[in-house]
Parts: C-alpha cells; sequence; structure tokens
C-alpha cells in the first residue's frame, strides 16, 4: 500500500477518528448528559455526572481506539500518517514552530497550575455549624406547625367537621388507596394515634375544644412531616435520624447523627430551616474542606413542607431545638 493513499481523504483518517471520537464521548458526558438530566428533570440544575464514570468512559473509549487501530498494520500505518507527515514538514514549515510554541506553553500552564501554591490557608477543622452567611433575620423563626395559631385551629377544626381535611400533595395516592378500603371512616382516621382520637371522639359528640383540636392539628402535621422525611431525607440521615441511611456509607462528609447532643440540639430552629433549605451548595467556606452532599431542598420542597419535615426530624431524633437567646 502506498504512503500516499490515506492522505487522499484526511477526513476519515484513523488519526482524526480517533481524536473526534475522544472529543465526542467527552463532550457526551460533559456536556450532553447533564444538559438532558435538566431536561429529564425538569430541576433547575444537572444532576452531577461522577469523575469515575468519566474516567471508566475515557478508559473504555481509548481500549476501543486501541483495538480500531492496531487490527492491521495497514490501519496502523495510516494512523501514524498524519503525525510523519507532519514531521516531515507537509503543512509547511508554520505547523512546526507552531507546534514548538503552543505545546511548551500549554505544559508550562500545566506545571505552573500544579505547582501553584495555594494562597487560601488550608483548613485542618470543619465547622459543622457555619454562620457567616447566615441571615440574622432568619434567627428568631418560629416552626409555625409546632405553634398553630388559633386562626389555624379553627380552620382545621372547620375542615375536619366537612370531613375535607387538606394534606400534602405527596399523600394523595396513598390517602386516597386508604379511603378506598375504608370508605365509611374520617379521612383522620388514617393516622391512627392518641390526640387524633381524642379529637375524632369529640367531633362526634359534637363538643370540640380548641386545646384538643389544636393538639390533633399537631399531630396531623407531624405524620406528613415524617412522611415527607422517610421521602426524602430517610436514605441520608436514616430510619431513626441516625445518620445512617442506606446511601450514608458513600459520603466521605457523613450525613450528621441527629440523635446526638452536638447537633438538632445546639442549633435554633431557624438556622435548621435555613440548612435545610439550602443544603450543602449554600455552605460558607469554612464548611469545607469536605462538601457536604445536602441538597438544596428549597428547589424541591415548599416551605410549608420543609416546616413540617424539621418537625418530624426534631421529633425523630426526640430533641428539642435550641432556645433563640434573647437580643
Ligand atoms: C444526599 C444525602 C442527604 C439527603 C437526601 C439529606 N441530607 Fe441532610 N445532610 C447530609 C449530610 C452529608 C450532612 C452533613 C454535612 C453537613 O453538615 O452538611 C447533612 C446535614 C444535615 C443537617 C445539618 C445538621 C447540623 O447539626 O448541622 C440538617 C438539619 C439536615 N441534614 C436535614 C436534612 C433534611 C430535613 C433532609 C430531607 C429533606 C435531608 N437532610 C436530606 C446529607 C443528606
Amino acid at each position: 500500500m502506498s504512503e500516499k493513499d490515506p492522505q487522499l481523504k484526511p477526513g476519515f483518517n484513523r488519526f482524526w477518528m480517533a481524536i473526534v471520537t475522544i472529543l465526542a464521548v467527552l463532550v457526551f458526558v460533559e456536556w450532553i448528559v447533564p444538559a438532558a438530566s435538566r431536561g429529564i428533570t425538569g430541576l433547575p440544575f444537572p444532576l452531577t455526572v461522577p469523575r469515575t464514570l468519566l474516567l471508566i468512559y475515557m478508559v473504555l473509549t481509548l481500549i476501543a481506539l486501541f483495538l480500531f487501530i492496531t487490527f492491521s498494520d495497514e490501519y496502523l500505518d495510516e494512523f501514524w500518517q498524519p503525525l510523519k507527515r507532519f514531521l516531515r514538514g507537509d503543512f509547511g514549515t508554520g505547523s512546526h514552530t507552531a507546534a514548538l510554541v503552543i505545546v511548551p506553553l500549554l505544559v508550562a500552564w500545566w506545571v505552573f497550575d500544579l505547582k501553584m501554591p495555594q494562597l487560601e490557608p488550608p483548613l485542618a477543622l470543619r465547622i459543622q455549624h457555619p454562620s457567616s452567611n447566615f441571615p440574622k433575620s432568619s434567627e428568631d423563626l418560629k416552626n409555625p406547625y409546632t405553634e398553630p395559631s388559633e386562626n389555624d385551629v379553627k380552620a382545621f377544626i372547620q375542615e375536619a367537621k366537612a370531613g375535607q381535611v387538606g394534606f400534602i400533595p405527596q399523600l394523595t395516592t396513598d390517602l386516597e388507596s386508604w379511603r378506598d378500603m375504608n370508605p365509611d371512616s374520617h379521612i383522620l382516621e388514617a393516622i391512627n394515634t392518641g390526640p387524633i382520637r381524642e379529637f375524632l371522639v369529640d367531633l362526634e359528640d359534637g363538643n370540640v375544644d380548641q386545646e384538643s383540636a389544636k393538639l390533633a392539628l399537631v399531630e396531623k402535621n407531624l405524620f406528613e412531616g415524617r412522611a415527607l422525611y422517610a421521602m426524602n431525607c430517610r436514605a441520608c440521615h436514616g430510619d431513626s435520624a441516625f445518620g445512617d441511611g442506606p446511601m450514608a456509607d458513600g459520603f466521605k462528609l457523613r450525613p450528621i447523627n441527629f440523635t446526638d447532643n452536638g447537633t438538632l440540639e445546639t442549633i435554633v430552629e431557624g438556622y435548621t430551616f435555613w440548612r435545610v433549605t439550602n443544603g450543602g451548595p449554600g455552605l460558607p467556606t469554612e464548611a469545607t474542606p469536605w462538601d457536604s452532599a445536602m441538597p438544596e431542598w428549597k428547589l424541591s420542597l415548599t416551605e410549608e413542607q420543609r416546616w413540617k419535615i424539621i418537625m418530624a426530624e426534631y421529633d425523630l431524633a426526640q430533641k428539642t431545638p435550641r432556645i433563640p437567646e434573647a437580643h
């Protein structure tokens, strides 16, 4: 086979094919997959592609290309063609000069970047409760679902009388199938706990008092919070809030054990709300060196749902929030 042959069709030369394939795989995993994930999930951020996955794809691509190129001597010859032509100076002397300038510059930049001392002091200690960007206004926030207002209780009594108690949308399917199985029961009976049973007895007798209705409403809020916790937080924080969910072992910075005295109990409710709302991405630099995997819950849960989860979180851990100091 003549040396000149492959030059006639440079577009299909195996050398360029290898370069284009590597770039295509890189672009696919780095940009197309994250963009598609945004389209599929409808979330305002892309799902992360693990670095190891990119590495696996690149290694597989290189192995496949190696087999493809070394399949026969002709193929290998064809692969070397552009490099040989370049060395012979077929692309003009300018190309040699350009390579002599660009390649050392790239290597120099890479070495510089690698060896350049970092200006930030290394942070050995991680601050578990960083507060430099915690808005002061959130400090005194109270969970509106643990202490419902008189009006909320009144509205709840009206709803209960009409048998039309509103629940968070995440529970609709389960409550509907419960209703199908218990067509003659009050919807609140789905929550089979003391305060709810007492409230339903009062409701039946027609002498509902504000206090028992309030307890029942708090119980209903807690029920919703527990369901939301199971759906959203359990995977990392565990059934009993020990920080031992099935995903927990995958993180260098483990989910926190909420039953530990140094955690939930030491922070005010407003702080917990802010942490859950903004997740790991909302933490300032003193929370590094390891990044928290906590999702940014404001993107997928409403304010009401976040407060109800926090209620369930404290309840599961059997802890009470720290009381804000008087200013
Ligand atoms: C992908 C795993 C993951 C999920 C899901 C998750 N968390 Fe976390 N969470 C973490 C990790 C890891 C930490 C510990 C690192 C840190 O401090 O941010 C944490 C920390 C927290 C903290 C801070 C505790 C403290 O004492 O500072 C709160 C509060 C919290 N999570 C609440 C929640 C709630 C509520 C949910 C569900 C809506 C949830 N988390 C879901 C991983 C997760």
